[in-house]
């Protein structure tokens, strides 16, 4: 079932493992991701971004997870992945979400500050978690067109304004900028422990998320699921997995059209990739006794 999140980041927490965070925009997506959480024994995050709101509604995309969350025996946490604004903060919790990422990491430090505590102050009236970004975490294009910048260097996270971005918001989380870069892999993306280690000792009881682990050597995923953070979002490599699978079945297929037999193996692609994630992650095997 659908839940929130608290207890099962404390656990992360306390026992040096990070769930993993994973997006979803359709059924195979979501039943690839929750079917795996159930093979790993493992609590799991199915998250949507603005775009896949878009592509379906807000609604429909709670009583999809909804519905697999409660035919599953995992718990699962429905999360908002980079929300821009209040207004969607409130729709996605009015429908069900119990933990929300308000991105406004790309304004000016006061306004991220405004637009974050207003989320906090919403949605913690709620009973809902609240994830926010200081450092921006890029895709390799936006770097390269907004910045012309080769290394994601020039966004990191600067711990000092990150004690005082957490007091003023009262954030649950805090999304790091330490080296990840969302999407396509630059060679330029990796994990830099001497800021991430900077950023606990500033911050010691914070629960801290990485974005853009698509890319990330699995040694430093096991490093970073076994420091302060407790959530690590996944997406591109997911899509790669799929689309893998498709090529191949049109590669060998050509005559069939049955929807099933040409989404069905790409799912179990996409399972495949997260339940690997659960184990680098070492929130395998972690359900708490029932
Ligand atoms: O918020 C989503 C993740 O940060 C996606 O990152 O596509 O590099 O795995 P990724
Ligand atoms: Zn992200």
């Amino acid at each position: 079932m659908i839940v929130r999140p608290h207890d099962l980041f404390a656990q992360a927490f306390n026992m040096q493992f990070a769930i993993g965070a994973f997006n979803t925009s359709n059924l195979e997506f979501t039943q690839a991701i929750i079917g795996a959480a159930q093979s790993q024994r493992s609590p799991v995050i199915v998250q949507t971004s603005e775009g896949a709101l878009d592509y379906v509604n807000v609604t429909v995309m709670t009583a999809l997870v909804g519905a697999l969350a409660n035919a599953a025996d995992v718990p699962v946490i429905l999360h908002l992945d980079h929300g821009k604004s209040l207004a969607q903060a409130q729709a996605c919790i009015e429908a069900g979400f119990t933990s929300i990422m308000i991105d406004a990491s790309t304004l000016p430090l006061p306004k991220n500050i405004e637009m974050t505590r207003a989320v906090v102050d919403y949605a913690h009236d709620r009973g809902v978690w609240v994830e926010a970004e200081l450092g921006a975490i890029l895709g390799a294009e936006g770097m390269q067109e907004l910045h012309g910048a080769s290394t994601p260097d020039s966004f990191l996270t600067d711990p000092k304004q990150a004690e005082q971005f957490v007091e003023e918001t009262h954030v649950d989380a805090l999304a790091i900028s330490v080296g990840t870069i969302h999407g396509a892999f630059t060679g330029q993306e990796y994990v830099r422990f001497e800021l991430l280690e900077e950023v606990q000792r500033i911050l010691p009881s914070l629960p801290l998320v990485v974005h853009g682990a698509s890319g990330i050597a699995d040694d430093h995923l096991r490093r970073v699921a076994t420091s302060n953070v407790c959530k690590i979002n996944v997406d591109t490599e997911l899509r790669i997995a799929w689309e893998r699978a498709l090529k191949t079945y049109f590669a060998e297929q050509h005559d069939k059209i049955d929807v099933r037999k040409m989404l069905g193996p790409a799912r179990d692609a996409v399972a495949a990739v997260v339940a690997e994630k659960m184990k680098v992650f070492g929130s395998s095997g972690k359900l708490k006794v029932q």
